[in-house]
């Protein structure tokens, strides 16, 4: 089951449960739509074929969704009563956090289930990456590359604002990645005298435009922009790069990510692991018990962002 918001590489992950779950004799469902689906029943058998053809596509063929009526104690035990009508004995979901916290409502109720981090967000804790996240961040570049030629061409500011829910990690990457003169993220206060410092420090070095990466949950571009003319006079255009972050070919790193992933949470769950969360922490593959991942949260690196702003000068 797929869950949650779509990420470049989910489909890498279907076909590593599916794949290693048939290679180990095992017959496989997928669930439609997330939640949704798996509250509806709606669920189809899965061979080798069905996933042929599927590891460089983007979004989902299982489809995703998101669902209040799991939050609720009916929702909960509906779900518990599909897996178990359907002869469900082990489920892997491929999601955000809302995925891990579906996978730990599951197992309490004694659903043996295991789960991956596929979010661009990358938000979730106890994994270095989520599936989708490299792919998204590849995106945002090229996209930036692009408005930086019309940037440097009318020598003007561009706020380029990225996905990332309440975190800043996607923004923060990106921001390195295409060294980006000011990156706002949510986990820091901003302080608009330093950005305008910033931006006057480019112009003193005859250096006229500027991209400024601002995360989503910073708040609205256009207030940012707003905060920045009113202390000094900037030619500043708004870009707000939104679902097509999401969308695309992954990347072969996600690619590998997601089938590395996909075939450890399938492996752990045949030999009778559940409530398990597989990541991977610097180049290695993780296990973390769900309560321990829903308990920790995960930081920005603060040296990586200094980083950025030494770089940038
Ligand atoms: O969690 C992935 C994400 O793309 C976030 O970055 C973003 O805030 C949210 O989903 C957007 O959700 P929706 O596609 O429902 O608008």
């Amino acid at each position: 089951m797929t869950s949650g918001g779509d990420a470049p590489g989910m489909n890498a992950a279907v076909r590593a449960v599916v794949r290693s779950a048939l290679h180990a004799g095992h017959k496989v469902v997928g669930i439609r739509r997330g939640l949704t689906g798996l509250l509806a029943e709606d669920m189809y058998r899965m061979d080798i074929g069905s996933v042929a053809d599927i590891i460089y596509r983007g979004g989902t063929v299982l489809l995703t969704g998101r669902t209040d009526e799991f939050k609720t104690p009916e929702g909960q035990r509906k779900a518990v009563e599909a897996i178990r009508r359907n002869s469900i004995d082990g489920l892997v979901i491929i999601g955000g956090d809302g995925s891990i916290i579906a996978g730990q409502v599951l197992k309490s109720h004694g659903v043996a289930v295991n789960a991956i981090p596929a979010t661009i967000d990358n938000d979730i804790p106890c994994s270095d990456v989520s599936v989708g996240f490299d792919t998204a961040l590849n995106t945002i570049c090229s996209a930036v590359d692009k408005i930086r030629d019309t940037a440097e061409a009318l020598e003007r500011t561009f706020i380029v604002e990225v996905m990332g829910r309440k975190t800043g990690f996607l923004a923060l990457a990106s921001g390195l990645a295409v060294g980006a003169t000011a990156i706002l993220v949510p986990e820091y206060p901003v302080d608009y005298s330093y950005v305008c410092s910033r931006l006057k420090r480019s112009i003193s070095r005859k250096k006229k435009h500027s991209i400024i990466i601002l995360a989503e949950g910073v708040g609205s571009a256009e207030f940012v922009a707003g905060q920045i003319t009113s202390r000094m006079g900037a030619d500043i255009r708004v870009i707000t790069l939104g679902h097509v972050q999401r969308g695309g070919t992954p990347t072969a790193t996600d690619r590998i990510l997601a089938s590395r992933l996909g075939a450890k949470a399938t492996e752990l769950l045949l030999a009778g692991q559940s409530g398990k969360f597989i990541g991977q922490m610097k180049g290695q593959i993780t296990v973390t018990d769900f309560a321990e991942v829903l308990s920790c949260g995960k930081c920005l690196d603060r040296e990586e962002y200094e980083l950025a702003n030494v770089l940038a000068i």
